[in-house]
Formats: C-alpha cells, sequence, structure tokens
C-alpha cells in the first residue's frame, strides 16, 4: 500500500499515557490540511507528540487556549478567524506577533525552579505555573515562499497586491518591511486599501504606496483575495485596468484549487507563478520549531501536505 499521510507512517510512535499534544484551533477546521503536515513532521522527528484538529468558534477560543493548557498541549496553531483574538489571549507576545499584530502559533512555557521560563516540552514533571506566548510564523512564511518558489526577493522592487483583509494586510507589511520600493494596492472595499496604505507609510515612511493599479510594469502581483476559492468565481484583476504580462510573477495565496483562473491567465501571458501552497507549509515548518526547538523535516512536510492538499 502507498505511503498516506492519514495513516501511521514507519516512524510514527503509538499513543500511550505519555503522548504530547499540540493542535489547531479554527472554524471551520474539517479541511485544515495541517495535522497531515505536522503528523509527518513530528513522526520523522522520531517524538511522540500527535497534532490534532478542533472546530472552536470566537466565543470558546478562550475557554479552549485554556483548555489545552490545563491538559498541559505542548503549543496551538490558530487559524480563521483567530489570529486576531488570540493576540489578546496571550499572556506574552513574542517579537513576531507584536510586529504584525497577528497570532498563528502559541507555545506553553512553564516556569523551572530557577525561574525561568521554558518551553513545557522541556520538563517532565509538570511545572506549578504554565503561560501562552504569542507567536506570528504567517509573515515570514511570505517571504520565504515569494524565494522559494518563485525566486523572488521583493527588495526594491514593485509589488501589485489584490486584498487587503488579515491576508493582506500581513503582507504589504511584511514586503514593506522586506524593503519593497513601490506598492500599488486594491481592494474590493476601497476604504481598506486605503487605510492599509496608511499603515504602510506611517511604519514604512521608505515604501511609495498608491491606492489603484499601476500603469507600469511590475516585479509581483499578489492575490490575498478570496476570490478564485470556488471555481465560479470571477478574477480578482480587472484586466482592463492592468494587462497581467505587464507582472514578471503572480503569487495567489489561494492553493485550493491548484491553479485559480488568475494563475491559469498568468501562465498564458508567460508570467513565472505560483500558489500559496508554500506559505501554508513554511508557517508549519516555523510553528514546529517552534515546538520543537529542532529543524523541521521541511521535505517530509511538504510531501505529506501535498498528498493531502492535491491527493
Ligand atoms: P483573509 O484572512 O483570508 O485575508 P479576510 O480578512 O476576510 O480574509 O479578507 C478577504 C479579502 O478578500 C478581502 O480583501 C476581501 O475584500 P473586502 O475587503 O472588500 O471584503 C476580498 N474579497 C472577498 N470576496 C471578494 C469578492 N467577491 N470580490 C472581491 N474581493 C473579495
Amino acid at each position: 500500500m502507498p505511503y498516506n499521510a492519514r495513516m501511521p507512517g514507519p516512524s510514527e510512535e503509538p499513543i500511550n499515557a505519555s503522548t504530547r499534544y499540540c493542535a489547531v484551533f479554527g472554524s471551520p477546521i474539517k479541511h485544515s490540511a495541517s495535522p497531515a503536515m505536522q503528523n509527518a513532521g513530528i513522526a520523522a522527528l522520531g517524538l511522540s507528540w500527535r497534532y490534532l484538529a478542533f472546530e472552536v468558534t470566537p466565543e470558546e477560543l478562550e475557554s479552549a487556549i485554556a483548555g489545552a493548557r490545563t491538559m498541559h498541549f505542548l503549543g496551538l496553531n490558530l487559524t480563521v478567524p483567530h489570529k486576531l483574538l488570540a493576540f489578546e489571549m496571550v499572556d506574552v507576545l513574542d517579537e513576531s506577533a507584536k510586529m504584525w499584530g497577528a497570532v498563528n502559533t502559541i507555545r506553553f512555557e512553564g516556569r523551572s525552579d530557577s525561574g525561568e521560563w521554558k518551553p513545557l516540552r522541556e520538563f517532565s514533571d509538570m511545572p506549578g505555573e504554565i503561560r501562552s506566548q504569542g507567536f506570528n510564523t504567517d509573515a515570514d512564511a511570505i517571504t520565504r515562499s515569494l524565494r522559494e518558489d518563485l525566486g523572488i526577493n521583493i527588495q526594491g522592487g514593485k509589488v501589485l497586491l489584490l486584498g487587503a483583509g488579515g491576508a493582506g494586510r500581513t503582507a504589504a507589511l511584511k514586503m514593506a518591511s522586506d524593503g519593497a520600493a513601490e506598492m500599488f494596492l486594491i481592494n474590493r472595499t476601497a476604504s481598506k486599501a486605503e487605510d492599509l496604505a496608511e499603515e504602510v507609510r506611517t511604519r514604512f515612511p521608505s515604501v511609495k504606496v498608491t491606492v489603484g493599479y499601476p500603469t507600469v510594469a511590475v516585479d509581483l502581483l499578489l492575490n490575498a483575495t478570496s476570490l478564485g476559492l470556488k471555481g465560479d468565481d470571477s478574477i480578482p484583476l480587472d484586466e482592463s485596468k492592468f494587462s497581467i504580462g505587464k507582472a514578471h510573477a503572480v503569487y495567489d495565496m489561494i492553493y485550493r484549487p491548484a491553479e485559480t483562473r488568475l494563475l491559469i491567465s498568468a501562465k498564458d501571458a508567460g508570467c513565472r507563478t505560483s500558489n500559496g501552497i508554500g506559505m501554508l507549509l513554511y508557517q508549519g515548518t516555523a510553528a514546529l520549531e517552534i515546538w520543537t526547538g529542532q529543524s523541521a523535516p521541511v521535505e517530509v512536510m511538504r510531501e505529506a501536505l501535498l498528498k493531502e492538499v492535491y491527493g
């Protein structure tokens, strides 16, 4: 039988009373590919851990995080719609969470006898005091995926960004922080693009930000809207205002379907293209590194993720 990410892998430790847990909380959660990816990584590292997924509503988030802490979970991921809420709920914020204003990863930590806070994995007897620390691994995953999947270093580059929701905001701020020279922002609700433009200008004054389509060619067109998730969705770009061939590369944060109409048009126009599976992978490998303190087995996790998402 071929290896299947849903089945126990060859090196997976059996579940017993010392098994430790991580989990993802979200709503909806049913289609999350994180358990397949993370459990493959955990198995490859030879850890007797498991990564679970729970349907948690925003109203339940605080008590769900408290429950995980009470049950000595090692860490959590937060996905839609919890990343902003969790920012307010954790005990301490890592620099990454402060920088991007959202938490997608929590590590539970205990206070040692000497008073130091250490990851819970380092305790065999549970400490009396436990705290939650919030991290953000999404922003760095954008940079890494652009580099590894498209060969793009955005420093000094021009970007056309579609979408000013949560994902669009993180992408705009991260690319600005990476030294993008010029950014053009488009959003269905124009006022949100204006607000985001203002935030980028305030925090990164050296970046030139315009709300509207560029008249010049761009190094990157990045879709951070949800248009394209459904088969009959229209393309998120107004092609009467910007011809897709004027983008050297096109990145769509959507990864299911593997090729959105935007990516098909981009390929036809000769652009380099990538979907968003790399972002999902790299936010996950970084989270596993935060929990384990070890390098994540990136290729094992990539293979499990691709099998889970594309079969
Ligand atoms: P996420 O966390 O994935 O970014 P979000 O914050 O809800 O989710 O943002 C969704 C993005 O997709 C927004 O830019 C949204 O535009 P609005 O700000 O105008 O809502 C965009 N979007 C969603 N449906 C859309 C549609 N039918 N046409 C154009 N843009 C759409």
